[in-house]
């Protein structure tokens, strides 16, 4: 086993020399001559404890200590003193030391000193080296935890776009019509002012929205005509399917009831849980009112697109019955019902499978939009009038 290291600072030889031949046979001993040599020797002999007088000829022993415990916090260091002035004792234990001896001293008290600062380094080392030990475990574990946590949420967004091409593959209209309601809601969104959270989350909840469909049997969603009977109450379960889906997967789980309230009516009279006005999400009332504005503006197996103002007269003869009153003003005051054509004509709406991924990622990242000017004052009322605030 090494020999634990004492290094002896005093400036009287026959001090130094009757300590070294004391402890000589269990400890490595280095001596000093006076506080610059300690300082000199103290990061090659590294030692366990220090035995410091405190009156040195070239400086005080309390800046020597000082400088001792700036290098190495954990070496114990005994101070002898001829003088035992409280108050130099108390300096002396704030500033670290170990504890203190009194000249004249037995030498026996002396070595069972050296020995209890010994044991207390020995202590501190074993404690550190648990601590280290922990600590690494613990950032492995963090790393471990993050690194789960990312590919589950790669595996989530793989899994979720793989169903939308699915639904896509199935019905052409239904992933089209997703990227549209993106788009929809996202310049809506940006219309009221929403904060980019809010817009996110209605991107993601425009995105899955009908991705119930893919339940659906393929002659009823491609049906050339209206749905009625069987094959309505068919359909009608599609947003109760997509908020299942969604709801297993953990980080879009809590779109779920957005998702499943986007068919609901302001008045009550919509499905699958005839929910009415402000017990609808705010995020399903905007939700509705774009999924209607593209559901109309685009061509369907069973008719052809409708004009701008065929759209803006359905929308106002459904304020406070299908729609929320507010929402049917703002769409309206917004240009976005003339846009839509204009961007589904120029095939501006299409994501790309990168694009898809973005918007179902976990973090999202901040563009330029997001960190542009503040929202007019009516936009910002508006917003709050729309979250029923
Ligand atoms: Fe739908």
């Amino acid at each position: 086993m090494t020999h634990r290291k004492v290094l002896v600072v005093d400036d009287e030889r026959g001090v130094r020399e009757s300590i070294r031949i004391l402890l000589k046979g269990q400890y490595d001993v280095t001596l000093a001559v006076n506080g610059r040599d300690a300082i000199a020797k103290f990061p090659q002999v590294r030692p366990d404890v220090v035995l410091l007088d405190l009156r040195l000829g070239d400086m005080h022993g309390i800046e020597v200590l000082q400088h001792i415990k700036s290098q190495d916090p954990n070496v114990e260091v005994i101070l002898v003193t001829a003088y035992a002035s409280l108050e130099t004792a108390r300096k002396a234990l704030h500033l670290g030391a170990f504890d203190y001896l009194t000249k004249p001293y037995d030498l026996h008290e002396l070595q069972q000193m050296v020995r209890l600062g010994i044991e207390r380094r020995e202590k501190t080392r074993r404690e550190s080296r648990i601590l280290e030990t922990y600590q690494h475990d613990l950032t492995t574990l963090r790393q471990e935890v993050e690194s789960a946590k990312s590919r589950i949420s790669k595996h989530v967004r793989d899994t979720i776009f793989a169903l939308l091409t699915g639904l896509e593959m199935r019905d052409a209209y239904s992933g089209q019509h997703s990227m549209a309601v993106l788009w929809l809601v996202d310049h809506f969104a940006q219309f009221l002012g929403l904060p980019p959270e809010d817009r996110t989350r209605l991107k993601r909840a425009a995105l899955v929205h009908d991705l119930g469909k893919i339940g659906i049997p393929e002659d009823i969603l491609n049906k050339p005509e209206p749905l009625s009977g069987n094959d309505l109450l068919a359909m009608q379960t599609h947003p109760i399917l997509s908020a299942e889906l969604i709801a297993t997967v953990g980080a879009l789980s809590d779109l779920a009831p957005i998702v499943r309230a986007h068919h609901e009516r302001w008045d009550g009279q919509g499905y699958p849980d005839k929910l009415a006005g402000e017990q609808i999400p705010w995020e399903a009332q905007i939700l509705a009112i774009c999924d209607a504005v593209h559901a109309m503006s685009g061509d369907r197996c069973y008719r052809a697109r409708l004009p701008e103002s065929t759209i803006r007269r359905e929308l106002i003869s459904q304020r406070g019955r299908q729609f929320k009153p507010e929402c049917v003003d703002m769409m309206l005051a917004s240009t976005l019902i003339r846009e839509i054509y204009q961007a589904e004509d120029a095939g501006t709406m299409v994501l790309t499978p990168q694009q898809i991924r973005q918007v179902l990622d976990d973090t999202p990242e901040l563009d330029d939009e997001d960190l542009g000017e503040m929202p007019p004052l009516a936009q910002q009322v508006a917003r709050l009038s729309l979250r029923g605030g």
